[in-house]
């Protein structure tokens, strides 16, 4: 049986997640509206790999006989300066879910609930990932700087995502 302290951290993470994926959604439109729709496909997918994130939470919850409690979701920031301040707020926010999941892992491997760590473990992996995905196209779009031929290349080679890995 999950603690109270560690289904509280999890339902928060939960809502961590989707918060990301709306958040995601954000960045896509922003990307649709101008145009840059390899961009705007990439974050579609990042939205749904959240709500993928979410939902993994959410199922081990229940299979661990805890109760998921929903709760609001947050609006997210919707104005950009510009492409790479897109990305950057994007790594700056995986870099945060990172340091919550290090917590939860940290809780529960306090309380030696195994599963959980392992859940964690998994996620810590994951956010390595993700962290590096979006460092990748930061970096990019610092080489490219105000070269607008190159910000094209980049958003075909973005839209050339296909899975939510
Ligand atoms: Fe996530
Ligand atoms: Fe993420």
């Amino acid at each position: 049986m999950l603690s109270e302290k560690l289904q509280k951290a999890l339902n928060e993470q939960i809502n961590n997640e989707l918060f990301a994926a709306y958040q995601y959604l954000a960045m896509a439109e922003y990307f649709a509206a101008m145009n840059l729709d390899g961009f705007a496909h990439w974050m579609r997918l990042q939205r749904e790999e959240e709500i993928g994130h979410a939902m993994k939470i959410f199922d081990f919850v229940i299979d661990r006989d805890g109760r998921v409690k929903l709760g609001a979701i947050a609006a997210p920031p919707s104005k950009f300066a510009s492409p790479l301040d897109v990305l950057k707020k994007a790594l700056e926010h995986e870099r945060a879910v990172t340091e919550k999941i290090n917590g939860l892992y940290t809780s529960a491997k306090k309380e030696n609930d195994y599963p959980t760590e392992a859940l964690m473990q998994w996620f810590v992996l994951e956010q390595v990932e993700e962290e590096a995905s979006a460092l990748k196209v930061v970096e990019r779009l610092e080489m490219a700087g105000d070269d607008k031929a190159a910000l094209l290349m980049i958003d075909r080679e973005m839209g050339q995502r296909t899975t939510t890995e």
